[in-house]
């Protein structure tokens, strides 16, 4: 079983609080919020390690551009989480289930690959993952108390200080393999209901969170995933003509994006229902959908190739070798997963997840605020709370 298999299987297949809402209050909108940590919860859009510590380690050419050996991360280099760690000034986030060479005393990292928020009929075997949302939030309650005790004993310095659970920054980018499964079911299930039931579970997490003292929620909407290579019917056999409407003018899949865009909404509107629950938070959606779109459709003006090119692996002719597979045999020939001379040219790694380039990218766009709601940057997104009703 090669690294990354589970990542990706999914993907492969491809209130009323509204009537009082809250009056926002920049209390101080120069002030530069000191988070002392960062929590993080998500997928392998965010996972720095936890799949690869808890099942099989992630294999080159993973990492190879930037800590020049496979890193647990699913792209050639850094994740947009680390960017947002560095941009903070707090060190790379180690996985929480990673025990060997951890650093915790600026937070913890709850991602795992595959995860979705709901629960799946998935298990690692079938490309699943068992941290779903409501076991990563297990997971930081026992982190919170347990470190927590340490502390009162005296023996809890490469820990957060249980102060600063009020005053970390959590973040969230998880969902896409909750669309991804529902793409599966379309016609099976009534997909609207699904997203419903997605949301409403995100929701009632990041209320235990709020709970357990977190007050800064930075929340990623999801990405366009019918503009992965891998769903895009270019990489589908040779063959293959798709209908009339069914690719947009970038070659992403249309009614795949819609899935996304319907959750994004949903997602948007549940924010609104938290920040008007939660007076005393700051809950900032980030549109991830067109920071991620606009890189998309801005490929070549941004020095990247088309969208549909994958650095690693190999896609021609309906043959698929996937850079996670390591090798393949086609047309007979057993061929390598290996990685393009330029990854910093190509938006995609592995047709499912971005280089370090593209995710540096897109950092770039969302850290200073302007693809937010609240439109603030994140160094200030502690001090955008909603006041009073
Ligand atoms: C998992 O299986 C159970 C029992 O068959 C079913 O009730 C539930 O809806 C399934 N969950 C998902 C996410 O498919
Ligand atoms: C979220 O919903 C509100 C209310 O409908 C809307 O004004 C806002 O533009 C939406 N935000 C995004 C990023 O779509
Ligand atoms: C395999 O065969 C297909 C169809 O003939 C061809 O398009 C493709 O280039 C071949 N790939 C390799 C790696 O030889
Ligand atoms: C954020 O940074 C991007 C990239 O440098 C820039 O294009 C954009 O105008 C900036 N937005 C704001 C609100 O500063």
């Amino acid at each position: 079983m090669r690294p990354f298999t589970h990542i990706v299987v999914v993907v492969i297949i491809l209130s009323q609080f509204l009537s009082v809402r809250a009056e926002k209050t920049k209390s101080s909108s120069s002030q530069v919020c000191d988070f002392p940590a960062i929590f993080n919860f998500g997928d392998s859009n965010s996972d720095t390690g936890c799949m690869s510590a808890a099942f099989y380690p992630a294999g080159s050419p993973y990492g190879e551009t930037f800590f020049h050996e496979p890193a647990g991360r699913a792209s050639d280099g850094r994740l947009i989480i680390d960017f947002i760690a560095k941009h903070l000034g707090l060190p790379y986030l180690s996985a929480y289930i990673d025990s060997i060479g951890s650093s915790y005393s600026h937070g913890a990292n709850f991602a795992a690959s595959a995860s979705t928020i709901r629960r799946q009929n998935r298990t690692y075997f079938d490309g699943g993952s068992p941290f779903n949302l409501e076991i990563q939030v297990a997971q930081f309650i026992q982190f919170k108390t347990r470190t927590g005790k340490l502390y009162k004993q005296g023996q809890g310095s490469s820990f957060p200080r249980p102060e600063d659970f009020a005053k970390a920054i959590y973040t969230f980018d998880i969902g896409q393999n909750d669309i991804a499964a529902a793409l599966q079911k379309v016609g099976q299930e009534d997909s609207e209901s699904v997203i419903s039931d997605v949301v409403g579970q995100f929701a009632n997490q990041v209320s235990y969170l709020y709970s357990e003292g977190a007050r800064t929620f930075w929340i990623h909407n999801t990405g366009p995933i019918g503009c992965l290579p891998v769903a895009m019917p270019i990489h589908y056999a040779s063959n293959y003509t798709p209908a009339a409407g069914y690719l947009d003018e970038y070659g992403c899949v249309v009614f795949q994006n819609h899935m996304a865009k319907e959750f994004n909404r949903k997602l948007n509107d549940t924010v609104i229902k938290l920040r008007a629950m939660f007076h005393d938070a700051s809950f900032i959606y980030v549109d991830m959908y067109s920071a991620k779109y606009e890189l998309i459709s801005n490929a070549n003006k941004q020095g990247f190739f088309e969208p549909s090119k994958i650095c690693c692996g190999y896609h021609e002719g309906g043959n698929h070798l996937y850079c996670w597979e390591y090798k393949a045999t086609i047309n007979g020939t057993e061929m390598y997963a290996t990685s393009c001379e330029d990854p910093s040219s190509h938006i995609s790694w592995d047709g499912v997840h971005y280089t370090e380039a593209a995710n540096n990218w897109i950092a770039n766009r969302i850290l200073n605020g302007s693809f937010s709601d609240p439109p603030v940057p994140i160094t200030h997104s502690c001090s955008f709370i909603t006041s009073g009703i």
